[in-house]
């Protein structure tokens, strides 16, 4: 048993949920890692928070220091870390101390058995499918996160540009199907691709689908047939043409709008010529004048029939090529609408949907959107009610973000259960430790893919350091100008 310090508080004040350790020479500790010590009969567990060196100003210090002579006098330094509790494992449960902590007591390391012990899903627990993360700091143990409690809460990746999130994302999705399938299941999967990173490593895995985005075509309301023919044509609203006009078009949509396309006015001289009155014989000469003049009807998938097309599949909504960022996420409201609505009547359907960036499709007021006010609040509007109620009714949002302070925050709240957090931007730091705790702030100085994870899907409750295990990683993108100046070939 190593004893790497003794409890010490300079308050003189001695209590169970947190205290500091003075370390013993020659010992070092660093944030994440798992201490004990011996209270009420029982390893008590203690987790470091933060770790700093204490030495006391002496009035020469700044003398010498503005002269290049440092003081290097290790006598005088203190090495102290800042632990708060985890608890003590009692029969599978894990319970709170709130016994007596003894001035100078004996601090130990964590050993292997111990997070073990902390760690692990116990032996013999129905736990279901679990799904490898990454390597815990230090000691290197698996952390698995429970695939029922994923599910049931959803996720949530923090991270700057660069830091890990859509690295961990993939490897979780990948993971996850991966043992669904293994326990023979069947899972669908959407993802909302900004970037084009997921497409080409799903499709090879899985034979995803790879849908682009402006392919998807909102039903809308439609657009008033009869007015926009009326006006093309030139007809006068009173003239004989146009009555005959406006019950033509009612017979054929049912109504005055409808998709103003040539498949929809094809259908509407068909009717004229069932008519064989004067009026549509002359009206229909008319339009097929004017024919050229109107569109062709788009080729997609509708929106609104998208929970079939992902229905036992994986299906990525490919953004790299949309224009038309209004429609895009009229779209996708509506896509994941008929998805929510299938997963409410139809008992055999369950969706994952991975959307990263997720600040750009529900960002809170003052946040960033690549489309304007409405077509944002009405995609922001669903996102909320699927992160609220989607996964108790079988669809879970997973989302990951680089702006925490920018997206809804009751999207965040709702999936913040479960949250892996990478090195994130100072400004966005507050609201990852309103999530996380005091962890929160190990993580500015994280290296890309390591992160902090809190999760009730985790064996413990605690938040804990991991190394992110990737086995796939994101398609390359982000073909900068300089890149294109440099006459790169693309990614
Ligand atoms: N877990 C990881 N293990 C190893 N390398 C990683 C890991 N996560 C990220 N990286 C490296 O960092 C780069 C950026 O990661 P990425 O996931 O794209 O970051 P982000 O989505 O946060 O911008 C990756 O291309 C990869 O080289
Ligand atoms: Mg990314």
């Amino acid at each position: 048993m190593e004893v790497v310090g003794h409890v010490y508080e300079e308050s003189g004040y001695y209590r169970p949920d947190s205290f500091d350790v003075v370390l013993r020479e020659g010992e070092s500790v660093e944030p994440g890692e798992f201490l004990w010590v011996a209270a009420g009969g029982r390893k008590v567990y203690y987790q470091v928070v933060e770790v700093v060196v204490r030495r006391r100003p002496a009035a020469y210090d700044e003398i010498m220091l503005k002269t290049g002579r440092a003081v290097r006098d290790e006598e005088s330094d203190f090495p102290r870390a800042r632990v708060e509790q985890v608890g003590y494992v009692s029969g599978r449960r894990l319970d709170s101390y709130t016994g007596l902590i003894r001035p100078h007591q004996e601090v130990y390391r964590a050993e292997e058995e111990d997070l073990n012990v902390l760690l692990s899903w116990r032996r013999g627990e129905a736990s279901g499918p679990t799904v490898l993360l990454g390597e815990v700091r230090p000691g290197g143990l698996e952390l698995r996160l429970r695939a029922w409690d994923l599910m049931r809460r959803g996720l949530v990746v923090f991270g700057g540009v660069g830091s890990g999130k859509t690295t961990t994302m993939l490897n979780l999705v990948v993971r996850l199907l991966d043992e669904v399938r293994a326990a023979g299941g069947t899972p669908s999967a959407l993802v909302i691709d900004k970037d084009g990173e997921y497409g080409p490593v799903l499709s090879e895995r899985f034979s995803a689908e790879v849908l682009d985005a402006s392919s998807l075509i909102s039903s809308g309301e439609g657009e008033d047939v009869y007015s926009r023919l009326r006006d093309l044509l030139g007809l006068s609203g009173s003239s004989r043409e146009a009555k005959a006009l406006k019950s033509a078009v009612m017979s054929t949509l049912g109504g005055l709008k409808g998709s103003f396309d040539r498949a929809t006015v094809s259908a509407i001289l068909e009717k004229l010529k069932s008519s064989g009155s004067n009026e549509a014989a002359s009206l229909a000469a008319l339009i097929r004048g004017a024919i050229d003049s109107i569109p062709e009807p788009r080729e997609g998938v509708p929106a609104n029939s998208l929970d079939g097309v992902v229905s036992g599949r994986t299906v990525v909504i490919d953004l790299t090529r949309v224009d038309d960022w209004d429609a895009a996420y009229l779209a996708m409201s509506e896509a994941l609408q008929a998805c929510y609505r299938r997963a409410l009547s139809d008992r055999s359907f369950g969706l994952l949907v991975a959307m990263d960036e997720a600040h750009l499709f529900a960002p809170e007021r003052g946040g960033v959107s690549l489309a304007e006010d409405q077509a944002t609040k009405i995609l922001r509007s669903t996102l909320k009610i699927v992160a609220t109620t989607g996964p108790r009714n079988g669809m879970t949002p997973f989302i990951a973000t680089q702006r925490p302070a920018l997206i809804d925050k009751t999207v965040t709240t709702q999936l913040g259960q479960n949250v892996v957090s990478h090195r994130v931007e100072d400004v966005d730091l507050e609201r990852v430790g309103e999530i996380i705790g005091k962890m929160a702030e190990a993580v500015r100085l994280f290296p890309e893919g390591r992160a902090v994870v809190k999760s009730t899907a985790a064996p413990l409750p605690r938040p804990v350091v991991v190394d992110v295990s990737a086995e796939v990683f994101p398609a390359s993108t982000g073909w900068t100008a300089l890149d294109r100046w440099l006459g790169g070939s693309g990614g």
